[in-house]
């Protein structure tokens, strides 16, 4: 067996929900002036999901398309990061390894630190590759959004999921070393066991994003990493489109650069075209922002795009990565604009009921309305156990 350098994102792939709530309804239905949510935060749309979707049948959605292409032979581990589980001791990843058909013999667990679950699975990934370069890792990343109705935070809901095939020599992206790690405990947003929507101090996660922005740079230019000007694009977790334009500017100004608007908007702009309309998807949100990326710019080859990877709380990293030659040949694009556009709009109305929807928990059979025209559905709970469909 013989270890490889050149480890990272071979293939990746995202869905979305059936539903998706214009922010002009949110504004109309709260009497926003609708350039607060267009210009001040950076959105257009929110993605809802429908009364049998939730975070397995988003993953299982996003991963079927790598399975399709690379079959299922050579992966043995799947990691699944969520902030919005579905469950407190078995991972929403074992009904994604079921509906999928993956093989008896893999490993499958689930990895939490609110939105940088993510950046941690495909760290981990890295490491499960290094030492046998032959197994690949499926990395899923799950979430649906979702703030109290009325609150600040509920312009800044959405769901998504985005699945990456982690492997040697990959095709799209080499991920480096170092990385730039930071961690510091803050109550900025935070969601306990017993609540289905986030609790979040707006103003304070901001300010805690921006202190993450600047320790885990400090720490990834202790460790040698590149110099900022090196970097083609830039990556950041996208809760809502304006804090990726907030943290560059503020990571340009830490490092004594001139924060020039046009220079930003090239640095970030292309990342920023599928959250927009998406919503915060929490751990997918900054693989989103690669998709966009990916998908929209002038070739890259070879190129350092910079990730920073922020989870509330609060964990963030900063790490780099390297487009691969020929990448564009494995990307998703058409797929990518499809999942979007395929969405159905909701009204107000009917975007406050499914907000409301709940399952009860006495334990008996509780079937879901048939509403996904995606391809799993979560058909109900009965005694107390999920039940999923493959469409
Ligand atoms: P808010 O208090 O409703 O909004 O909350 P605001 O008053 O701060 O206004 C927002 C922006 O709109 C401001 O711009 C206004 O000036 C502008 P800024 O000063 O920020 O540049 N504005 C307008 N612009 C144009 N035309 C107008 C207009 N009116 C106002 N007419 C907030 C906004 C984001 C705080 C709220 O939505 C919230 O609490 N969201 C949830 C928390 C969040 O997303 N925090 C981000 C950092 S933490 C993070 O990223 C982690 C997270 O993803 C969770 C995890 O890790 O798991 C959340």
């Amino acid at each position: 067996m013989t270890s490889v350098s050149a480890i990272g994102i071979h293939d990746l792939s995202f869905a979305t929900s059936e539903f998706v709530l214009p922010h002009t309804a949110l504004a109309d239905h709260n009497g926003t002036e609708i350039g607060k949510y267009h210009l001040g935060i950076g959105q257009q749309s929110m993605s809802i999901t429908a009364a049998d979707e939730d975070i397995v049948t988003l993953g299982a959605a996003a991963a079927a398309p790598i399975i399709a292409r690379h079959g299922t032979d050579q992966i043995r581990t799947v990691v699944f990061a969520t902030e919005s589980s579905i469950d407190q001791a078995k991972s929403a990843g074992v009904y994604v390894h079921s509906l999928l058909g993956l093989p008896s013999a893999a490993r499958v667990v689930e990895l939490k630190q609110a939105c940088y679950g993510a950046t941690a699975a495909l760290q981990f990934a890295i490491g499960l590759v290094h030492r046998d370069p032959t197994q690949r890792v499926l990395v899923i990343a799950s979430d649906v959004s979702k703030y109290e109705l009325d609150s600040p935070g509920e312009a800044t809901q959405g769901a998504a999921a985005v699945a990456m095939l982690v492997a040697a020599d990959p095709a799209l992206v080499r991920i480096e070393e170092p990385s730039g790690v930071f961690t510091a405990d803050v109550m900025d947003f935070w969601r306990p066991n017993y609540r289905d929507a986030a609790l979040v101090d707006g103003q304070e996660s901001i300010t805690a994003y921006l202190q993450a922005v600047e320790g885990s740079w400090k720490d990834y230019t202790e460790q040698g990493g590149r110099a900022l000007d090196e970097f083609a694009a830039f990556c950041y977790h996208q809760p809502f489109t304006k804090m990726a334009y907030k943290a560059h500017t503020h990571l340009l100004n830490t490092c004594g650069y001139d924060t020039d608007k046009d220079a930003i908007a090239r640095a970030i702009g292309q990342t920023t075209a599928y959250n927009a309309v998406v919503g915060n998807s929490y751990t997918a949100a900054v693989y989103l922002g690669l998709a966009a990326l990916l998908d929209q710019a002038d070739d890259l080859t070879d190129q350092a795009v910079a990730f920073l990877s922020y989870g509330s709380g609060s964990v963030a990293e900063f790490f780099a990565g390297t487009v691969v030659p020929g990448y564009r040949e494995h990307l998703r694009t058409e797929a990518n604009s499809e999942a979007i556009a395929r969405r159905r709009p909701v009204d107000y109305a009917g975007y406050r009921e499914l907000h409301e929807q709940t399952f009860p928990t006495d334990g008996g059979d509780h079937p879901t309305p048939e509403q996904t025209t995606g391809p799993f559905r979560l058909a109900g709970i009965r005694a107390h156990k999920r039940v999923y469909q493959v469409r």
